[in-house]
């Protein structure tokens, strides 16, 4: 993408390699959702400025695959396998990391999911109760299990979306509402946790397995993974608390001032879609 595209799209990221490398090198930094996308990316970016990656998800081959690449660049990587919808498995997951790496500098809470379709309709195939365990109560009892590995001070990176901070729109109601629900949380619990910093990075559209279903976005433009991982990273290196595209604020004062309008426009927005041949 061109530097202008990357400026109109992007929230704030460190594309300097030699900024991250000062940042993260010899930590040990944990990246949920590593087996694919953004996760990937983020988690091979991590690797190559020397930081040990431990990478979670629930494909073990394709977690292989990453750490493969990883330590072909030179960097340090550990599988981490687990289904962060298994409460079971998380406490698991959460004990052998522990035992392993008593101490984390980070994680990157990258791990989700996305459904697209009407919350009446997705009833049936229980839509709410599947995001929320892989987008919120997943995630917020991994990171209470990991607690102790980061109480001598860390940061945790949630990769949320800009979705989760607009309007609601129609067809996205499990998302937006898992996705948004988990971010409050997150930042409600860090303000309990002394030494930790809870930092947000609200992406815009990125080209990953999780948006290629979607017809309609083939023609909208969009970061690419590496892109957005180096947007993901800039908590890492600079002390802040969200990080989003410049334009979210004025989305969300169009929502404050002019509900309505915003809310016919997302209308328009889902009939035009349908028209590219609707939700994959
Ligand atoms: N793509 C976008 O346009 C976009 C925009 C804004 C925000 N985001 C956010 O970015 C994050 C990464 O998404 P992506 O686009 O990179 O999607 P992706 O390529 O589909 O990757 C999703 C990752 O989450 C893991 N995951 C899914 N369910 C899991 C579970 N039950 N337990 C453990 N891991 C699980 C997947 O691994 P396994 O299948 O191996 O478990 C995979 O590594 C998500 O939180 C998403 O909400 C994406």
């Amino acid at each position: 993408m061109s530097a202008l595209g990357r400026f109109l799209l992007s929230p704030p990221a460190c594309r300097d390699l030699g900024t991250l490398r000062r940042a993260v090198a010899g930590h040990t930094i944990l990246v949920t959702g590593a087996s694919s996308g953004i996760g990937a990316a983020t988690a091979r970016r991590l690797g190559e400025a020397g930081a040990t990656v431990l990478l979670l998800a629930r494909r073990e081959g394709a977690l292989g695959a990453v750490a493969a690449q990883i330590r072909a660049a030179g960097g340090q990587a550990h599988l981490y396998p687990a289904n962060l919808a298994d409460p079971a498995g998380v406490q698991a997951v959460a004990g052998r990391i522990q035992a392993a790496h008593p101490r984390l500098h980070a994680v990157i809470s990258n791990a989700g999911r996305s459904v697209r379709r009407r919350a009446q309709d997705g009833e049936a195939t229980q839509d709410l109760p599947r995001l929320l365990a892989v987008n919120f109560s997943g995630p917020a009892a991994l990171l209470l299990a990991l607690r102790p590995a980061l109480a001598a001070g860390g940061v945790v990176v949630n990769v949320s979306s800009v979705s989760a901070r607009h309007v609601g729109a129609p067809r996205w109601s499990a998302y937006q509402g898992s996705k948004a629900g988990f971010d409050l949380w997150l930042h409600a619990a860090g303000a309990e946790w002394p030494r930790v910093r809870v930092a947000s990075v609200y992406l815009p559209l990125v080209r990953t397995p999780m948006s290629a279903p979607t017809r309609a976005y083939r023609f909208l433009p969009a970061l690419s993974a590496d892109e957005a991982a180096q947007a993901v990273l800039w908590p890492l290196v600079r002390p802040v608390v969200r990080a989003a595209p410049w334009w979210l604020r004025g989305v969300e004062l169009a929502g404050l001032l002019a509900p309505h309008a915003l809310g016919r426009a997302l209308r328009v927005l889902e009939r035009w879609e349908a028209g590219q041949g609707g939700p994959a």
